[in-house]
């Protein structure tokens, strides 16, 4: 797989889920994006946010959601400062972001998929949000300048980089010093089976491109971050795996047991230092 090609499928399959969602229907990370696989719970996507947030935000937002865990709720956001959100999907997280930073502080989106980029931009004119830009581009190429942001969030989304050291080094760039880095993701820990790997439905489904823990941290570490913590949040067993690896080319049965507890969502952050 060419680091074109997969970016090619990423965004194809993001097109078509922010399609679904647009009409009432959800897909995303852990599924076979888009296609129908019953009404089963997706351990990954369900659940994330509380009542009092999902009900906050337009119907679309919420059904849009096509993260692994909240960042928002853990980033610690505060009033003026200024959030990037790294490949912001239907826009949830922004537009969560924005009410924790209030009117003095702003909420980037960034997302490289039109669809996508629509229906956020949909979704905060019914929510009424001021405080809120949605940016068309890549999170390896970010389109803002050196210095500018207090916070970058991201949702399940680095991940489906082919070229992870790039993000990291593109959202050091663009953090402010002290600045922190707040992102919610899919990691593994051990070794993954090389066809989970080389699937690109799985890549698109946020697993096969997922970092193991001690390889996100050694690129946080030659981004230039430091204080960087990789804590789980939801750890994926045989039977979530096989959520993961259907309607795929995949055999399941034999690859769902070999990956038990090698699979989680996590909350990982760093921080840029504060004199560079
Ligand atoms: C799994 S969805 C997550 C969306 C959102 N963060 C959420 O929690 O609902 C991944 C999103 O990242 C975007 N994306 C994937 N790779 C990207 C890249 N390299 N640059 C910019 N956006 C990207 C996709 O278009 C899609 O909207």
């Amino acid at each position: 797989m060419s680091d074109s090609s997969i970016k090619e499928i990423v965004r194809e399959k993001y097109a078509e889920a922010a399609i679904k969602a647009g009409s009432g229907g959800s897909c995303g990370c852990g599924t076979s994006c888009c296609s129908t696989e019953g009404t089963a719970k997706n351990p990954v996507t369900s659940d994330l946010y509380s009542a009092i947030e999902a009900g906050s935000l337009p119907e679309k937002a919420v059904l849009a959601s096509l993260g692994c865990g909240n960042p928002t709720a853990l980033a610690e956001l505060k009033a003026g400062e200024v959030v990037l959100d790294l490949g912001s999907g239907g826009g949830i997280d922004v537009l969560l972001s924005a009410k924790r930073v209030g009117p003095t502080g702003k909420a980037y989106g960034l997302d490289m998929t039109d669809e996508m980029l629509a229906l956020a931009r949909e979704n905060q004119r019914q929510a009424g949000a001021v405080n809120v830009e949605f940016l068309k581009g890549e999170i390896e190429a970010i389109p803002l300048p050196d210095s500018s942001v207090d916070v970058i969030i991201s949702n399940c989304v680095i991940n489906l980089s082919a070229d992870k050291s790039q993000v990291l080094r593109e959202a050091f760039r663009v953090l402010k010093a002290g600045g922190r880095f707040a992102v919610s993701d899919v990691v593994t820990r051990g070794d993954i089976p090389a066809p989970i790997r080389k699937d690109v439905l799985a890549w698109a489904g946020c697993i096969a491109g997922a970092l193991d823990e001690d390889d996100y941290r050694a690129k946080l570490a030659a981004a230039g971050f430091v204080d960087i913590d990789v804590e789980p949040t939801r750890i994926y067993r045989a039977e979530d795996a096989r959520g993961f690896l259907v309607n795929k080319d995949l055999d399941v049965d034999a690859l769902a047991a070999q990956v038990d507890g090698k699979i989680f969502s996590a909350f990982v952050r760093a921080t840029k230092p504060g004199t560079v």
